[in-house]
């Protein structure tokens, strides 16, 4: 039988979903609490980062010691992966000697092929189209500071990158409407705006965007792979900021979110982001509950 994989929000049913948002809220308690909940004692999971991470990797490798098990840090650099050895055979061995397979790589189809060959759970850690991890965490920080999204509208500023596509996912499964506010040409993937068109919007300004938004959520310009194109994005992106300004045209309880890193003067203000009742620092913690959430759900 195949293990249960998460590669897009999409490997989620809707309650799935809100059960994991909930446990991990419980979590979060409970280590707050110092309770000690081991339930992956001994288990072993692979972390194979082919680009940079702060967050990922350290709530990922936190949040496995925290629930008993081991997480290893791979890289290309230092793994027969940077050699050329094929990720389908890098798979099935680290299945043959784990009991999980993180990946952060470039080429969505890559996480494909390596959760085709893994016979252990492949858990999506970002790649050029998705960030599922992000929206567990983003979608928590949000209930637990205004309750359930369903019904309200969140509006996505900038760029339709791999953030922006699983937000639109994460708008379909937990019944929210997304409006993306970017310039022309840096639309999200254009097959999800199709699936998602009763749900899904695009406009080019961001003062139309975020009216009555509960929710503001933006991303870098550039992310990464695309470091080239950063002057050019600089100029394509010249209005997309998120200022005070843009956020008191969104409701006026509107919550703001960012995935981070941050880049403050281009995508976002440094008032906005640094406001003293900012919740992005606790949208960074939630990765390390939301993902404890997870890892329980697909390895216990
Ligand atoms: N938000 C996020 O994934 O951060 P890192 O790149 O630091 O992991
Ligand atoms: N869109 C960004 C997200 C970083 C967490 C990137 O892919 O670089």
């Amino acid at each position: 039988m195949s293990p249960r994989h998460f590669l897009t929000l999409n490997d989620l049913s809707s309650s799935e979903f809100r059960d994991i948002i909930q446990r991990a809220c419980e979590l979060k308690e409970m280590q707050a609490d110092g309770i000690l909940h081991e339930p992956l004692k001994n288990r072993i999971m692979a972390m194979v980062f082919e680009k940079a991470s702060t967050r990922t990797r350290v709530s990922f490798e936190a949040g496995m010691a925290q629930l008993g098990g081991h997480a290893l840090f791979l890289s290309p650099q230092d793994t027969q992966l940077g050699r050329g050895e094929p990720i389908e055979d890098t798979a099935r061995v680290l299945a043959r000697m784990t009991d999980a397979i993180m990946v952060r790589t470039f080429a969505h189809e890559k996480i494909e092929r390596m959760a085709d060959a893994s016979t252990v759970p492949v858990i999506n850690a970002l790649t050029d189209d998705y960030h599922p991890c992000q929206l567990l965490a983003d979608m928590q920080t949000y209930f637990e500071h205004r309750g359930d999204i369903q019904g309200q509208s969140v509006c996505w500023v900038g760029d339709g990158n791999n953030m922006c596509n699983s937000f639109i996912n994460a708008a379909a499964l937990l019944d929210f409407e997304l409006i993306v506010a970017c310039p022309e040409g840096y639309e999200p993937m254009a097959e999800l705006v199709k699936t998602n068109k009763d749900r899904v919007k695009i406009v080019r300004r961001p003062e139309e965007g975020v009216v009555g938004a509960a929710l503001v959520a933006t991303d870098v310009w550039a992310s990464m792979g695309q470091e080239d194109e950063r002057v050019r994005r600089e100029k394509d992106f010249t209005g997309f900021e998120v200022t005070l300004e843009l956020m008191a045209l969104a409701k006026d309880d509107a919550l703001f979110l960012h995935c981070l890193p941050a880049h403050r003067g281009e995508e976002v203000s440094a008032n906005v982001i640094d406001a003293p009742d900012s919740v992005v620092w606790d949208e960074a913690e939630n990765r390390l509950h939301a993902q404890k959430a997870l890892m329980e759900f697909l390895m216990c």
